[in-house]
């Protein structure tokens, strides 16, 4: 399911594209009901809110799961991921941000490529994220926030908030991000790019470039906005291996090129 010429041009002018219906019914059934038993284990890879019990995201889940793991190799993440990089790719991050109903928190403005660069060394922003929408994503349950064409800006130099343990990792995926924005960077963004919200149903999936300015609101509405999101890495782009490399759930090692899989192949249930 490669995109078009024209949607191909729309990622690079934008930093992002949107592609609709990409996910039948029974195929998100499947994943959400893989992403509710791996919610229910507790251990490290299960981030929590601020409030210490509501679940903000699970990350690895493709380590943990038949289903998930074969998900990687759908057409409709991985052949526009192939495309958009424009050569062979394997899985560096696969998390669910669950952003709970009435109680999912912030993601503060930041690039992705900050956290990558600095935390992990990947030497050049060679990746793209596919978000899958789990739920509807409206203007009220917390979309993601883009400043469109911002990846344009190339990895902007911006504030360090440093956990200082050696469980540092957390601050990279929680409300108090580690790579933030400042007030002025986004002021002058502002000036310069315009902000967009994409919303859809349930089965969309939003290509996103590893430099492109976002972050999202808080959910206080009734409905839980559950995005799926992951991160492809060109083969050739393998962070050099680091003496304090992030755990493994966060930041995969890299395994062999995927390929793609046939569609009813990711979601046969095997024995
Ligand atoms: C979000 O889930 O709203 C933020 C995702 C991200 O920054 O990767
Ligand atoms: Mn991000």
């Amino acid at each position: 399911m490669l995109l078009s010429t024209e949607r191909h041009k729309e990622y690079e002018r934008d930093g992002y594209v949107v592609v609709a219906d990409a996910f039948f019914p029974h195929e998100l059934n499947l994943i959400r009901q893989r992403i509710g038993e791996l919610s229910k284990v507790d251990d490290e890879s299960r981030v929590l809110e601020r409030d210490g019990r509501t679940i903000r995201a699970l990350h690895g889940c493709d380590q943990r799961d038949a289903l998930l793991a074969r998900l990687v190799c759908h057409p409709s993440l991985l052949e526009p991921a192939q495309q958009v990089i424009g050569g062979e790719v394997y899985t560096y991050q696969f998390k669910v941000n669950t952003k709970a109903a009435f109680r999912g928190d912030v993601w503060p403005w930041h690039q992705d490529y900050a956290f990558w660069k600095n935390e992990d060394g990947m030497p050049e922003p060679r990746a793209v994220s596919a978000m899958l929408f789990l739920d509807d994503v409206t203007e009220f349950n917390g979309p993601l926030y883009f400043m469109t064409g911002s990846h344009r800006e190339g990895c902007i130099p911006q504030s360090h908030l440093d956990g200082g343990d050696h469980d540092r990792w957390r601050s990279d995926v929680s409300a108090d991000l580690t790579y933030q924005l400042s007030e002025q960077q986004m002021l002058d963004l502002t000036s310069r790019y315009e902000l967009a919200a994409p919303k859809g149903a349930a089965g969309s999936v939003v290509f996103f470039a590893p430099n492109l300015v976002h972050g999202s609101p808080s959910n206080i509405s009734a409905s839980s906005r559950r995005v799926l999101i992951v991160t492809y890495n060109a083969l050739d782009n393998i962070p050099k291996p680091s003496e304090h490399p992030r755990p493994e759930f966060l930041v995969a090692r890299p395994s062999g090129a995927l390929a793609v899989i046939p569609r009813e192949v990711c979601f046969a249930v095997l024995p």
